[in-house]
């Protein structure tokens, strides 16, 4: 991975600002190590074998797996899910996401469907306590248990949850489910090294590949705080919304997984980028406009990746063509007051969005810490979740 914060950036950075956010390193990279939420630095792996076997088990007597989380417990997977299963040969065993709606169209005919198939459901949720998620397995729940014996339910249900408090953790001590746990002392949208998106993941792809790139990624302390302090100086300058773009469509997912680990991380107290996502060339026919002459509050990310399967279209080399779109663009939107960073990639594989993922946390820790803000957790969620609850409890 090869990170540009200087060629399509420094014009717009003030030096002073760099200064004085740069100075703040060795504090910044304290209050990370120092963190009771740091777990996800040095993840436990232990569990790798169970996840395996219960894999193993599951293709053994189910036709797809439910997966039901939301947020962080949700979007690690899907993100890698998406982009590492093909466009339309579908011959990977089926997932389906779940509990990230309450909508009654979607419930009805999710559970019509599976009142015809054999499968599992895999539930996330560090609390136990999120409605969308609780309702959607509650309404699976009821499926399962008509499908199945109660000797034969608890090969069906695996449930992955806090290691011990909350309501999933006792109902997987009182019935006996395959379970698995997010530590303690890693957050939802920190927790792509744990089971709750290993054990998904391991029916899709190698996650020993997914492994070895985080790892790698960690070490980019150096590249993720020059990154944070680029972020820093780019909201002080009214540049307040960070716009990440790929140029592959099945990325869609894995922009959504930055946006929330951006949103939930640095919005708060008043302050924080907003981050958005565009896919191109799809959408610079249609936010490209706002974002080439439109109100400057904004800076990109390009993702760039430099080898993709070669494919030759009227006597080019497709990937060469979208790439020289890519650094036309990066150059119109500098030319148009807009500022850019570059990510590199050498390849589009499992462990180098590995690494990317890790990369970016660090870049969300330090971004936060340079806010002056709590990047680990997510106060104003709870505002919404107790006016339901108030409302229906
Ligand atoms: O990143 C986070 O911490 C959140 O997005 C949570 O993952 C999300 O709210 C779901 O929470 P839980 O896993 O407790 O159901």
């Amino acid at each position: 991975m090869k990170l540009d914060v200087t060629t399509y950036m420094n014009q717009f950075l003030g030096q002073s600002l760099v200064n004085q956010y740069s100075n703040r390193k060795e504090e910044v990279f304290q209050l990370l190590d120092q963190s009771y939420m740091n777990g996800w630095l040095d993840p436990d792996l232990s569990y790798l074998e169970d996840i395996y076997k219960v894999r193993d088990e599951v293709i053994g007597h189910s036709k797809c797996l439910v997966v039901v989380g939301i947020g962080g417990s949700f979007l690690g997977a899907k993100a890698f899910y998406e982009m590492f299963t093909p466009y339309f040969k579908k011959d990977h065993f089926p997932i389906i996401f779940a509990g990230t709606t309450l909508s009654s169209s979607y419930m009805k005919e999710l559970l019509d469907y599976l009142k015809g198939v054999d499968f599992s459901v895999h539930v996330i949720s560090k609390s136990g306590t999120t409605r969308e998620t609780s309702l959607t397995y509650q309404a699976i729940k009821e499926v399962l248990e008509e499908k199945y014996s109660k000797e034969e339910l608890v090969k069906h249900i695996i449930i992955t949850t806090d290691p011990v408090k909350g309501a999933l953790r006792e109902e997987v001590n009182r019935e006996g489910y395959y379970s698995f746990s997010i530590p303690d002392n890693i957050g939802g949208r920190y927790s792509l090294l744990t089971a709750a998106h290993l054990f998904v993941l391991s029916f899709c792809l190698d996650i020993e590949e997914v492994i070895q790139g985080y790892f790698s990624g960690l070490k980019l302390r150096k590249e993720a705080f020059s990154y944070a302090v680029c972020r820093r100086v780019m909201f002080d300058e009214g540049k307040v919304v960070e716009n990440f773009i790929s140029y592959e469509n099945n990325w869609y997912y894995y922009l959504e997984w930055l946006k929330q680990l951006f949103g939930e991380s640095e919005g708060k107290e008043g302050k924080g980028i907003l981050p958005i996502s565009m896919i191109h060339t799809r959408d610079l026919h249609s936010l490209g406009q706002f974002i080439q002459e439109g109100n400057k509050i904004v800076f990109e990310t390009f993702f760039k990746i430099h080898n993709m399967p070669s494919c030759v279209v009227d006597g080019k080399n497709l990937h060469e063509v979208n790439l020289i779109v890519e650094e036309s663009v990066i150059d119109a939107h500098v030319q148009g007051g807009v500022p850019c960073i570059v990510v590199e990639l050498d390849d589009f594989s499992p462990r180098s969005l590995g690494e990317l993922s890790s990369f970016y946390f660090l870049v969300a820790c330090f971004s936060g810490f340079l806010f002056d803000i709590n990047p680990f957790d997510q106060p104003g969620v709870e505002v919404y979740k107790k006016e339901v609850q108030s409302r229906l409890d």
